[in-house]
């Protein structure tokens, strides 16, 4: 199918394969469409059908919410096409970058498979092909017995691999996560697209990072500090990492975190909040170079970054309330400029 886009005086067209999702289809030909989550969550990718015919996908995808039925308002991330259609985005479209690379479907097998906390689990999709993605991007996975696709950021960071690591929590609503944790699934295929996202690491940028995580978040920041060890990135620029979860139990990739610290102990500060529990008497010693702190990640972190200022890239990454509550206060009262904040919320 042929489809359109119109953005004011640009034009943009591509081919769509029958059942792809149109957003999908755009950013495999290389249109920079708008879009933030991916999966029907976030709203982003709104669109309006000016011709042609659409199966709207997902009914009940919380981000057409507000969305006007009868404007033919739509998500680009979950329609797909049944006529050749012409749409209007109305959000602005942002160039890509040079070294983007276009999104592309894969299938992958998973090939390992560990459980990290009780209800974190990590494991590997290895595909067909090698591949490069940017420190800090995501792909969207969908299980052969469950409908729709899921958004998980890569944690490890290499240039050119077939290898793809992700973490999931356990969330007893959430299809693909219930599909993994009821057994061990190495072996299983999965469909998968991407790489995906904006909230992206880039050395030639020259930034100090500052990373605030929650949870599962932590994915895409390990990828960004594994790049960032990689290319010895911290031998001149600073990185404070603020990583949430609820209890010492609940803390995982300690050994990775304690990894980086002792190669960069100058410019990297790693501290973990534990929201429901405090630290214990060994973490309180402070020999493994890491800060143990009790309270919301946000609480400890924000402060810091009042005093952080400067040359800094900002880094969120967590469930949706965690980072639109921090969003606010960076911007308005911290006066960090927007495109000093990349994030990435998770639903
Ligand atoms: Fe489509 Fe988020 S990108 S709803």
């Amino acid at each position: 199918m042929l489809i359109e886009i119109e953005k004011k005086s640009q034009t943009y067209q591509f081919e769509a394969n029958a059942g792809e999702k149109l957003l999908y289809a755009g950013l495999r030909a290389g249109i920079p469409l708008p879009f933030e989550c991916a999966t029907g969550t976030c709203g982003s990718c709104k669109a309006r059908v000016t011709q042609g015919e659409v199966d709207e996908g997902w009914s009940e995808a919380p981000g057409k919410e507000r969305f006007k039925v009868v404007k033919r308002e739509i998500l680009m991330c979950q329609c797909s096409a049944q006529s050749d259609c012409s749409l209007s985005v109305p959000t602005k479209i942002v160039a890509f970058r040079d070294d983007d690379i276009n999104p592309d479907h894969h299938i992958g097998v998973i090939t390992q498979y560990e459980k990290l906390t009780e209800d974190v689990l990590r494991f590997n999709v290895e595909i067909p092909t090698n591949i490069s993605f940017h420190a800090g991007q995501f792909f969207v996975l969908q299980a052969p017995e469950v409908n729709g696709f899921r958004a998980y950021s890569m944690v490890n960071y290499s240039p050119g691999t077939n290898q793809l690591e992700f973490i999931i929590k356990q969330n007893p609503h959430g299809g693909l996560s219930k599909w993994i944790f009821d057994s061990d699934r190495t072996q299983e295929k999965l469909e998968l697209f991407g790489p995906l996202g904006h909230a992206t690491f880039h050395p030639d940028e020259s930034h100090d990072l500052f990373m605030i995580a929650g949870g599962s978040g932590i994915a895409g920041l390990m990828s960004i500090l594994e790049y960032g060890r990689q290319v010895n990135y911290f031998k001149n620029r600073k990185a404070s990492l603020f990583f949430g979860v609820r209890t010492p139990a609940d803390f995982f990739f300690a050994e990775r975190l304690r990894a980086v610290k002792a190669q960069f102990p100058d410019t990297v500060s790693i501290n973990i909040a534990f929201s429901n529990a405090p630290p214990t008497a060994e973490q309180l010693s402070g020999n493994d170079g890491l800060i143990y702190l009790q309270g919301m990640v946000h609480e400890h972190a924000l402060p810091a970054v009042l005093e952080g200022g400067g040359n800094v890239m900002h880094y969120l990454a967590g469930p949706g309330p965690m980072v639109d509550a921090l969003i606010r206060p960076l911007i308005l009262k911290s006066k960090i400029p927007v495109h000093r904040v990349r994030y990435d919320k998770f639903s």
